[in-house]
């Protein structure tokens, strides 16, 4: 069965109701993974194309940028793989998440009516998540293979190519996946405070996440009053 219901997940009595989603741990592996990824977008933006040399400004001049940006993903690596094994079990996918999937209209109209029940992620969730682990792994993966400070001699010439355009490819597709995982966290109101505060609201969860509210409630997850 898969899992949606996670060990820290509680819900707490009180006006509002409020339900536990992220524990303090998973809130800064969650930042420190999102801070690395911009720093990484902007210094590698700078060694990408020769008008956007500007933004080396920023970490110290071009040699630095380039000292810098491989550290900076080896942090984004580590860090998002700690917290990729708190989650990857409830992010696998589900049947219901093809039936969500095909009411595209009511999701996008907002007729949460009209949708099914869902576990601790929704489809859009999933794709976000399973997205991000993809192109992380290919990003270090050939970010290895061109860093030159330490591997050039142990790679050929035409393998470091393919990895630049790899490297070039899976960065600018996960600049997509994060300003589409940024416009879905501010667009579905209230889900912010759950990667601020650790909670959302009863409400929130009862409208967006049923099934994991209810599993929470049949499973006696339940703190103290708040
Ligand atoms: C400023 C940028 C960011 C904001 C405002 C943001 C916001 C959020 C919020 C509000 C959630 C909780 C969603 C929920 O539980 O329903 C979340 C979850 C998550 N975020 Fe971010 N995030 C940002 C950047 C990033 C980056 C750069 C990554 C990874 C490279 C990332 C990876 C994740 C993952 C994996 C989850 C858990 C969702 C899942 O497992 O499906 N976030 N984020």
């Amino acid at each position: 069965m898969v899992e949606r219901v996670q060990p820290g997940d509680a819900i707490h009595p009180g006006k509002p109701v409020t339900v536990d989603r992220y524990g303090v741990g998973a809130r800064i592996n969650h930042w420190i993974t999102a801070a690395s990824l911009i720093l990484l977008g902007i210094s590698g933006l700078a060694l990408f194309d020769p008008s956007l040399f500007f933004l080396t400004a920023l970490f110290g001049g071009g040699q630095n940028t380039r000292a810098l940006h491989p550290w900076i993903g080896v942090v984004l690596f580590l860090s998002f793989f700690i917290f990729f094994f708190q989650l990857w079990r409830a992010n696998l996918p589900a049947k219901v998440d093809w039936v969500w999937l095909s009411k595209f209209r009511d999701i996008i109209g907002g007729h949460e009516e009209n949708l099914p029940e869902l576990g601790k992620y929704n489809a859009g969730q999933k794709f976000i998540f399973w997205s991000m682990t993809f192109l992380i792994l290919v990003l270090i993966a050939s970010g290895i293979v061109i860093w030159e400070q330490y591997f050039a001699e142990y790679i050929t010439i035409p393998v470091r190519r393919i990895a630049v355009l790899a490297h070039s490819i899976a960065a600018v597709l996960i600049i997509c996946i994060f300003i589409l995982h940024v416009y879905a966290a501010i667009w579905t109101r209230g889900t912010l405070r759950a990667m601020t505060r650790g909670s959302v609201t009863g409400g929130w969860a009862w409208r967006h996440h049923r099934k994991w509210l209810r599993e929470l409630a049949g499973q006696r997850k339940i703190g103290p009053a708040e």
